[in-house]
């Protein structure tokens, strides 16, 4: 599915039903956290805008998906702490507040449910609408993300792909002000991949949520972030407008961003004899 299909659709869409959300302000104050002896966040500060997409870049362990844990209020700070529009990320109340919805890695979709159950799970257990409203909320998030064909399927009959996009169609009926993808495009192939970042870009231009990404994925950050920021032992090494990373002052940043295989490591000289 390209941009200009989803664009086509979203004209199908009367304007009356689109739902309005209010886009929330993220902010992430000092943030610490420890494991035991191992700090994998050292007083980490940056702020989020409403309505922007921010990508949260760095090495693997670096701490990306617990501070995106720490957003949503699934893990608690050892000092610090994630404030949304103000209110701590930590509590009860401000889930109740700040509608967020957290589409993880793995997809995290019930096997025994069919596509069409995953996503009307969320809106039956906290009666957002009637039956008949549940089915044309999933309904219309489904035709949103292409996916009326696999309406009755069930999640091991989807392509890592379908997959990704159901979860972010399950994550969409929550009607999030608040939406978070802990690394959307790994697993697909580059052709997917973008399909997946310009379904992200679509829903932020929809419904101008706030958008919070994890991810390796260097095309994604150029292509849709408006700011990144990179986690690297524990800190921010960069945190900027993503044109930034073309060209990285901090040589770690650089050397992540651009990796080179080195030729003549030992390894490969030991490979040769
Ligand atoms: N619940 C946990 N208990 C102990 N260590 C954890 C826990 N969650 C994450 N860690 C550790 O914190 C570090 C950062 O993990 P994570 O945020 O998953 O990294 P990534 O940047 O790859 O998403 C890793 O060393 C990981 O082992
Ligand atoms: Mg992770």
């Amino acid at each position: 599915m390209t941009c200009s299909q989803i664009a086509e659709q979203r004209n199908q869409l009367t304007p009356a039903t689109t739902p309005k959300t209010t886009a929330v302000h993220v902010s992430v104050e000092h943030l610490s956290k420890n494991f035991g002896a191992t700090a994998v966040l050292k007083d980490v500060t940056f702020s989020v805008a409403p309505g922007e997409i921010f990508v949260l870049m760095g090495p693997s362990g670096s701490g990306k998906s617990v501070l995106l844990k720490h957003m949503v209020g699934l893990e608690l700070p050892t000092a610090g702490r994630v404030a949304l529009d103000g209110h701590d990320a930590a509590a009860a109340t401000t889930r109740e507040r700040v509608r967020m919805a957290l589409v993880f890695q793995s997809g995290a979709l019930f096997n025994s449910l069919s596509v069409y159950d995953n996503l009307a799970l969320y809106p039956r257990e906290h009666r957002l609408f009637n039956e008949a409203g549940i089915r044309e909320k999933v309904m219309r998030t489904l035709q949103i993300l292409s996916l009326e064909n696999a309406v009755d399927k069930f999640p091991s009959e989807l392509s890592g792909g379908m997959k990704k996009r159901v979860a972010i169609a399950r994550a969409l009926v929550m009607e999030p002000s608040l939406m978070l993808y802990d690394e959307p495009t790994s697993e697909l192939d580059p052709v997917m991949a973008a399909t997946i970042s310009e379904i992200i870009a679509t829903l932020r231009e929809e419904y101008h949520v706030t958008t919070v990404i994890v991810s390796h994925d260097r095309e994604l950050a150029l292509g849709i972030a408006d700011r990144v920021g990179i986690l690297m032992g524990g800190t921010l090494a960069m945190l900027g407008p993503a044109m930034a990373l073309r060209s990285p002052q901090d040589p770690r940043v650089a050397d992540f961003m651009n990796p080179k295989i080195n030729l003549q490591h030992p390894r490969f000289k030991q490979l040769e004899t």
